[in-house]
C-alpha cells in the first residue's frame, strides 16, 4: 500500500542547466507512466568548473528542493554533481539516489573495447570518477580523459551541429583520437546535444556512448516497487529552473518536442536570496 502511494509520487532529476533533459528524456520514454521534477539549476551553471566542495553544496541544494516536493526516486542527472557529490547525496536522502557514471561505465564495457576515451568536464576529469569505475569494472581495459570545458556553453547554446562546435571538438579530440581510442563515453549530460558535430570529428571508426537510455534502464531495473507499471496514461514533466532561460527554453523544446507545460523559476534558498 505504502508503495501503491509512494508509485504516485514524481522522480526527481537535477542537473546545472539542459544537459540532464538528455537523461529525462530516455526516462520519459522508458517510464511513460511516470512524472518527472526536473530541476535546471541554471542561476549556477556552469558545474564543471567549480571546486569539489562547491559542487557539493549545490548539489545537496538542488536534491534537498526536490525532496521537499515528494520525489520518490532521486536522478542525479550530472556527471560533474555525480563525481563529487554521489556519496553525499545517497547518505542524506531518505529515499534512493541514482548517479549518471556507472551505467555509461557499463554501457562502454558492452562494446567490447580496449581503449576507451573518456570525455567531460574539468571537474568530472579532475575526479578520476570514470577511471575508477573503469578500472573496478574491467581492469583490462585502457582510459584516458579529456576536459572539454568549451562543450557546455556551445550545449547551452544550441550549437550541436555547428562549424565552431566541429573547430573545438578537432582540438579536444584530436589527442583521444590519436592514441587509438575505440569508444568515447561522453561523460557530461550536455554532450549528447553535440552529437553531429561529435560524430563528424571522431569518425565512424569510433563509437560515442551517451549513458542517457543506459540510466533510463538502470533506474528501471533497480526500482521496480517505486515505479508506476507503464502504459497507464502519461506522466507529467513539471520543470525547475533557478535562473530564467531563454536558451533552457529553446533547447528543451528540442529535446522534448515542445514548450514544457509546467515551467516555473524557483529560489533554493527558502528566503529567495540566491
Ligand atoms: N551536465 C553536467 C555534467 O554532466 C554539468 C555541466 C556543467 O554545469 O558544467 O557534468
Amino acid at each position: 500500500m505504502r508503495e501503491r502511494i509512494a508509485a504516485r509520487r514524481p522522480i526527481g532529476i537535477f542537473d546545472s542547466g539542459v544537459g540532464g533533459l538528455t537523461v529525462l528524456s530516455a526516462l520519459h520514454r522508458r517510464l511513460p507512466g511516470e512524472s518527472f521534477l526536473y530541476l535546471g539549476d541554471t542561476a549556477r551553471l556552469p558545474y564543471g568548473t567549480k571546486s569539489a566542495g562547491t559542487v557539493q553544496r549545490y548539489a545537496l541544494k538542488a536534491a534537498t528542493h526536490l525532496l521537499r516536493h515528494g520525489v520518490k526516486l532521486l536522478v542525479v542527472a550530472c556527471n560533474t554533481a555525480t563525481s563529487f557529490a554521489l556519496a553525499q547525496l545517497i547518505e542524506a536522502s531518505p529515499v534512493p539516489v541514482a548517479g549518471v557514471v556507472e551505467p555509461g561505465v557499463r554501457a562502454a564495457l558492452a562494446l567490447g573495447v580496449h581503449r576507451i576515451g573518456v570525455i567531460g568536464t574539468e571537474g568530472t576529469i579532475r575526479s578520476g570518477s570514470y577511471q575508477r569505475a573503469l578500472a573496478r569494472l574491467d581492469g583490462a581495459v585502457s582510459v584516458r580523459g579529456v576536459a572539454c570545458p568549451l562543450f557546455v556553453p556551445l550545449a547551452e547554446e544550441g550549437w550541436g551541429d555547428h562549424p565552431i562546435t566541429d573547430q573545438v571538438a578537432q582540438t579536444y579530440l584530436t589527442p583521444l583520437l590519436e592514441w587509438g581510442a575505440q569508444a568515447l563515453i561522453l561523460g557530461c549530460t550536455h554532450y549528447p546535444l553535440l552529437i553531429p558535430s561529435l560524430k563528424r570529428t571522431a569518425g565512424p571508426g569510433v563509437k560515442l556512448v551517451d549513458s542517457a537510455s543506459s540510466v533510463a534502464d538502470a533506474v528501471a531495473e533497480s526500482y521496480p516497487s517505486l515505479l508506476e507499471p507503464g502504459g497507464h496514461g502519461r506522466g507529467e514533466i513539471f520543470i525547475h529552473l533557478t535562473d530564467a532561460s531563454e536558451h533552457f527554453l529553446k533547447v528543451a523544446r528540442n529535446i522534448l518536442g515542445g514548450t514544457p507545460e509546467h515551467l516555473e523559476v524557483v529560489h533554493l534558498d527558502p528566503g529567495g536570496s540566491d
